[in-house]
Parts: structure tokens; sequence; C-alpha cells
């Protein structure tokens, strides 16, 4: 009988060690993990400059109370603010940065209503799961009211937003929601009518950031400038890291006491941190971009004769193939060839493999993932 509560429904595997972009089983078995986790493992299992820096702060001191000075919060804050003018506060998970977003914006702006989008995926603690807009996921829980949700890419959303917001957050490439793309013209208005009313801008790159898409944030990639940035999974490839990263006016509405956490900025974290934002070069993230394009382009080529793909949506190399079979049972088949995917919301089969896979493996995994699509 298993002691843990059932809020998830886990494969009969167990994961215990890797390498590069495999996950190994505990019969010795390699699968090619096309999920990186759940889009956090972007530079492999066991990268040799990430495994250092580790072990190398292992031998140094694990924790330091949020009491004391911290250069190694400092490094990490100077590579993700990538010399904007901006403050980062760090938490332990995305959900975190998003409550931390949530109560800067809620402060400064001595306003609480917040506006979401349809298929948004934020977190599952209070705050996070309020601008969450999954039924199932909210039910019973008595979520935060404040909060009003729209359709994402449609006009509709920009005609609703007055003054009266704090904020708006969304992803620029939904993630859990089926890897929907933000039109770019459709955000641009969105974001100019926020600044123009002073409705902060937050946008959630917990699953997108991190060079998923071929550049740090995908934002960047939008042409815009968000007033509050969210990111975690693969900040610190694989160890438990959020931030929030904030245009630094917004400064003064966080006084020492005004938020806080124990473990936030831990220095086992930030150098594993260190070691992945030195590791996301241009080069690196042009690498990205580049496989990203190519992998779509051949799914795209090579879907358009199997009736059971509808549409193939993504960005660089987070993918969605939303699929008219059972993305599930196309998930355990996958399994039983050794490749580990993931699922989105519209039976969709969403695919983030590790970043550093190389173009060859990429090739061969899509080709077994789109037989094995065909197969049903
Ligand atoms: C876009 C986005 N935001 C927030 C979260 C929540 O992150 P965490 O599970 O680390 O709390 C997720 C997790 O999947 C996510 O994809």
């Amino acid at each position: 009988m298993s002691h843990l509560f059932n809020t998830y429904a886990r494969a009969d595997l167990v994961l215990v060690d890797g390498h590069d972009a495999y996950v190994t089983d505990d019969a010795g078995d390699d699968y090619l993990d096309f999920g990186a986790g759940i889009g956090v493992m972007n530079l492999g299992y066991h990268h040799p400059v990430i495994q250092e820096a580790v072990e190398q702060q292992l031998k140094g001191i694990w924790h330091t109370s949020n009491l004391y000075e911290s250069p190694l919060q400092e490094k990490v804050a100077h590579l993700l603010t990538q010399e904007n003018d901006q403050l980062v506060f760090f938490a332990n998970s995305g959900a975190e940065a998003n409550e931390a977003a949530l109560k800067l914006a809620r402060r400064y702006t001595g306003k609480h209503k917040i506006m979401n989008f349809s298929q948004a995926f934020h977190g599952r603690t209070y705050g996070a799961l309020s601008l969450t807009p999954v039924t199932a996921y909210q039910e019973g829980y008595g979520v935060d009211q404040d909060v009003v949700t729209l359709p994402f890419n449609q006009a509709l959303a920009i005609e609703a937003l007055d003054g009266t917001f704090a904020a708006v957050i969304l992803e620029v490439v939904q993630g859990e929601g089926g890897i929907h793309v933000a039109q770019k013209e459709w955000l641009h208005e969105l974001v100019a009518k926020a600044n123009e009313l002073g409705v902060l801008v937050i946008i959630d790159e917990v699953q997108s950031g991190m060079g998923r898409t071929g550049s740090l944030y995908a934002y960047q990639q939008f042409g815009i400038t968000p007033d509050i940035v969210t990111v975690a999974k693969a900040l610190a490839n694989g160890l438990p890291v959020g931030a929030m990263i904030g245009r630094a006016d917004l400064g003064r509405a966080f006084q020492p006491g005004a938020h806080g956490t124990t473990f936030g900025g831990n220095p086992i974290v930030m150098a594993s941190a260190i070691a992945v934002l030195e590791t996301l070069t241009p080069e690196f993230l042009a690498t990205v971009a580049h496989k990203g394009e190519l992998i779509r382009h051949e799914i795209e080529e090579l879907s358009a004769n199997l009736p059971q793909v509808k549409m193939v949506r993504g960005a660089g190399l987070m993918i969605g193939i939303e699929l008219n079979v059972d993305v599930n049972a196309v998930l355990v088949k996958l399994r039983e060839k050794r490749i580990l995917a993931l699922s989105a919301q519209g039976n969709t089969l969403r695919l983030l493999p590790v970043l550093t896979m190389d173009q060859a493996t990429l090739h061969a995994g899509i080709i077994t993932i789109l037989e094995t699509i065909g197969e049903f």
C-alpha cells in the first residue's frame, strides 16, 4: 500500500539515474527524454558543468538564512536581469514565483483585480491556482474571486482591459494548456493598452523560459517589455527554484517583511543556476532555435498524411501535437519504445526534449513518435 496522497497518475516506472538526454530505470533500461522531467532538465542529466558547480557548493555551505548577504543570489540575479534595471526575488517553485508576482503587483498598484486567460496554468498554491482557470484543479478550494478570465489571443481580452485591473498575467507560449503561442499583434496591443492604463504585465516563463524556445525568455521573441517575469523549472536544472524578476521601481512596494521564504535562493540551488545561466550562451540558444525549427518542420511535413494528427504548434523546442487519438494511450506506447513524453490540455502530445539532445537523436525520436501515433 502506498503512503502517498493520490494526487498524481503515476506510470509504473522507477527512474534511478540518467545521462545526457536519457533517463535510466531500475532495470537498467534507458529512455530518451522528450519531457525533460516536465520542462526541468533542459540541460540533461549529469551535465558536467552543472554537476561540478553543485559538487563544489556541497563541500561549502548548504544553507544560509535570508537574514544574511548572498553573493550567490546576487550573481544569479545579475545573470537573470541581463543588465536591465530589474530586481529579483528567489522562491522555490513556479507557483511561488507567481505568488510573489501577484503580491508585488497588488501592493504596488493598490488594486486587486487580475486578468488571466483561458488554458493558462500558473501553479497550484492558492494565488497561483486562482490564476489557473481549470475547473478540475480549482473545484472545492474556494479560490480568489478577484480574477477575470478572458479568451487567449482574442480581441475580447483587450476590450475588457481597463484601469481597475492591477495586472494581467500570461504565458507567451501556454504549456500545460496545450502549447498555444500568443499572436504577436494581439500581445502587442494587450501590452500597449496595459501600459497606457498602468496595469502591470506579468509574463510567466516558468515553462517557456531558460532557453526552451531558443531565447533565454520566450517573450524576447515577441518584442514586448513585461513589468514582471517569473521563472522556475529549468533555472537550476533539477533543483527546486523559482524567481520573480520585476522592474526596479516596483521594488518600493516590498520592504523587509513584505515577503519571504526560508529556502528561496538556497546556495546549492544558486550554484546550479549560475552554471545553467552561464551555459545558456547566445550560441547555445541559437542551436536550440535551429533544432526547434528543423524538427517542427519535420513534424509538420511527416504528419501531413496522418489523420491521427489534428494540429502542430510550438516555438523552439516546445512543441504540441494535437491528436485525434487518445494522447495517454500514445504515451504508454511510447514508453514501451523507451521514449518519455508529456500530455497537455486538449488531447495534445507535448514535447519538451532535453535541449542538449543532438539533431540525429531528435530526428530519430520524432520518427518513432510519429510512427507510434500512426499505429492508432
Ligand atoms: C507556466 C507555468 N507556470 C507555473 C507553473 C507551476 O510551477 P511549479 O509546479 O514549480 O509550482 C508551471 C508548472 O507546470 C507552469 O508550466
